[in-house]
């Protein structure tokens, strides 16, 4: 039994991605160091536990780590469009600055639903830091809070992605790069 037999192409290697999210936690620290509040980084499970224990270690400032859990994709690989929080916050984020840390965003709905949680809870700002972003399939707006910023590892192409905490149907996960399922792996 091999992990790696339903991949069809690699899309980004594990060093590709060790050393472009070193890049993202340099950015991060040099533009909250100044912040007399220190942050609360939340990562979305389950997709981006494994880029949230690799960010976090190069960000070199204290913080607070959390996971807030959203609910949006059955077994399939299209979204159904309605996400939903089935696991709450256990970190207080009234006047925190807040940096949502995502797998992907490709509809923009779950982003969408987690920054109006975020404002709803009274973080003072609410950033997001994303290892990919679909920007072709993008159907919801969405707009940060205070002084929260944009933070994006790659630009993806629209391809089903699995890998580094990308899953198809709960597997997958523990692959160390991104790559494409081959179609016929979620084709009936
Ligand atoms: P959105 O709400 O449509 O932006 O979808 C966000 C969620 O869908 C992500 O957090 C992922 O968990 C999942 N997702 C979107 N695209 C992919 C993919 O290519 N592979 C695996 N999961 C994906």
């Amino acid at each position: 039994m091999d992990l790696s037999n339903g991949i069809e192409k690699i899309l980004w290697t594990e060093e590709q991605i060790l050393e472009r999210v070193s890049e993202l936690g340099s950015e991060l620290t040099r533009d909250f160091k100044s912040r007399a509040i220190t942050p609360v980084v939340v990562g979305v499970a389950t997709g981006a536990f494994m880029f949230l224990a690799d960010l976090v270690r190069k960000i070199q400032l204290p913080m607070t780590v959390d996971f807030i859990r959203v609910e949006s994709y059955g077994s399939g690989t299209v979204s159904n469009g309605k996400p939903r929080i089935s696991c709450e916050l256990k970190v207080d984020v009234r006047g925190k600055h807040v940096i949502l840390v995502e797998d992907i965003v490709d509809t923009g709905n779950t982003l969408s639903c987690l920054i109006d949680y975020m404002k709803s809870k009274g973080a003072s700002s609410v950033s997001v830091c994303t290892l990919l972003d679909k920007p072709a399939r993008r159907k919801v707006h969405f707009e940060l809070v205070g002084e929260g910023k944009y933070y994006c590892g790659f630009k993806c192409p629209d391809y089903f992605v699995v890998g580094y905490g990308f899953d198809f149907d709960e597997q997958y996960r523990n692959l160390p790069f991104v790559g494409v399922l081959k179609p016929e792996m979620y084709e009936p």
